[in-house]
């Protein structure tokens, strides 16, 4: 397949020692919810509020990954990956977020490290996908200065165990969109709809992320420390770019992006004056010293891209927001989830990010890109968008930007949060009815692709 661009043909060069993976998370993948002494988690909750998942559906199996991880792995194998992210489910490891571990949860990751090992694949954890120990929560979740120290002290028990032979972690899986749909709008568990007062929920995370972070170098020689941001590049319709609708956008890029890029590599806030901060409350939120912990150096920043996000000046000013979320005129391909398809935003995202943070910008790893199509093995669609975005990659790479690595979301269909088994993002159809796993035409192409690279 050739490029509508003249600049980059298909497929892209990429240095040989490139990194190419799939990403996942525990509760969308793993089942066993209630398996090993394993604890609730506040998606264990919310899942049971009625009317939260679409269908009522839960994670209570999944994908039952728990089970057939040695199939899962076998997966990777044939698709020839380097590398496998994947996330550590706190409550399965420390049942009550604090004190008392659970070594059935250890051991359950040291399995799947061996095997990943020994399928030469390098085991690439998130210690936090969103799904917080309920008893944390009840506590008040990462509105709770408490959470960021129990969320350092969990990270030492793992480095621990998985140290000797895990080197490359990630801290915490997108903040904003923990923050914004659990704590901000309630359409993600916890369900709290706080608006504005969530944004202590990015702090804390950000300082859980800061803590954790020195706990892993203490315990993990040439650890290598990532943490994976949901990046967006803000777009203004072209039928609306009065001053008003150009401050909006701004706003929301500092909230979205910003908000959380800013500390980790600049060590300060940006200018959240739109939303009426600094307050008293932030100022008492934030304490001397946090940021440096924050801004700890990264080895790396994942950035996990989707798509553009339309911006407008809100249409009623005093509703709480200072922007409204528009969507673009122009008639862009949509995923089933109705996202639209803008592979150069990813190339904006990474050269924004080279422009703003020059070299205080650690190398880039892709830690999640993929998109939602209909149920079938004949993803022609997957492969497209697939392509269309390593594409884009490269044209920042060819800019100057030093990306590392690329995982694509997801190896398997899954548990996808509010939609439930609705969304399907895998390169891997599943069937939740019997767990049969059948690779679509998007597994082999990437298998090509990987296989390509590398001749
Ligand atoms: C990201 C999440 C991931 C998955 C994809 C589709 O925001 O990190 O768990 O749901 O979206």
């Amino acid at each position: 397949m050739t490029t509508s661009s003249t600049d980059a043909t298909w497929p892209p060069r990429l240095p040989a020692d490139f990194t190419w993976g799939v990403s996942t998370a525990a509760y969308q993948i793993e089942g066993a919810a209630d398996e090993d002494g394993k604890g609730a988690s506040i998606w264990d909750t919310f899942v049971r509020r009625p009317g939260a998942v679409r269908d009522g559906h839960t994670g209570d199996v999944a994908c039952d990954h728990y089970h057939r991880f040695d199939e899962d792995i076998a997966l990777m194998g044939r698709l020839g990956l380097d590398a496998y992210r994947f996330s550590l489910s706190w409550p399965r490891i420390v049942p009550t977020g604090a004190g008392k571990v659970e070594p059935r949860g250890l051991d359950f990751y040291d399995r799947l490290v061996d095997a990943l090992l020994d399928a030469g694949i390098e085991p690439t954890p998130t210690l936090f996908h969103w799904d917080l120990p309920q008893s944390l929560e009840d506590q008040g979740g990462w509105l709770n200065r408490d959470t960021a120290e129990h969320f350092a002290q969990y990270a030492a028990v793992v480095a621990e165990r998985l140290g000797d032979r895990v080197k490359r972690w990630i801290t915490l899986n997108e903040p904003f969109v923990h923050m914004s749909f659990g704590y901000g709008f309630g359409v993600h568990a916890p369900g709290r709809a706080l608006l504005l007062d969530a944004l202590p929920a990015a702090h804390h995370q950000l300082l859980g992320h800061g803590l954790a972070t020195a706990a892993l170098r203490n315990t993990v020689p040439g650890a290598q420390i990532l943490i994976s941001n949901n990046c967006t590049p803000v777009r203004l319709r072209s039928d609306a770019r009065s001053d008003e609708d150009s401050a909006a956008a701004s706003a929301y890029d500092a909230l979205h992006n910003r908000l959380f890029n800013d500390p980790l590599l600049l060590g300060s806030y940006p200018d959240l004056s739109a939303y009426g901060m600094p307050d008293p409350s932030w100022a008492g939120v934030v304490r001397d010293g946090d940021l440096a912990t924050i801004a700890a150096p990264l080895d790396g920043l994942g950035v996990n891209y989707y798509n553009p996000t339309w911006i407008t000046a809100p249409a009623d000013p005093a509703a709480g927001l200072p922007f409204d979320l528009a969507e673009p005129e122009e008639p862009y391909e949509r995923t089933a989830f109705g996202w639209p398809v803008v592979p150069d935003g990813l190339t904006a995202v990474l050269t924004g990010l080279k422009a703003r943070y020059g070299d205080a910008l650690p190398p880039v790893w892709i830690t999640e890109n993929g998109c939602s199509q209909p149920a079938g093995l004949q993803d022609q669609a997957r492969i497209d968008y697939l392509s269309g975005h390593i594409t884009a990659l490269a044209r920042a790479m060819a800019q100057g930007v030093d990306v590392r690595g690329y995982f694509t979301w997801s190896l398997l269909d899954n548990f996808e949060w509010a939609e439930g088994y609705h969304q399907r993002f895998g390169l891997v159809e599943v069937d939740f009815a019997t767990q049969q796993r059948t690779p679509r035409a998007s597994f082999a192409w990437y298998r090509d692709l990987i296989a390509a690279q590398r001749s």
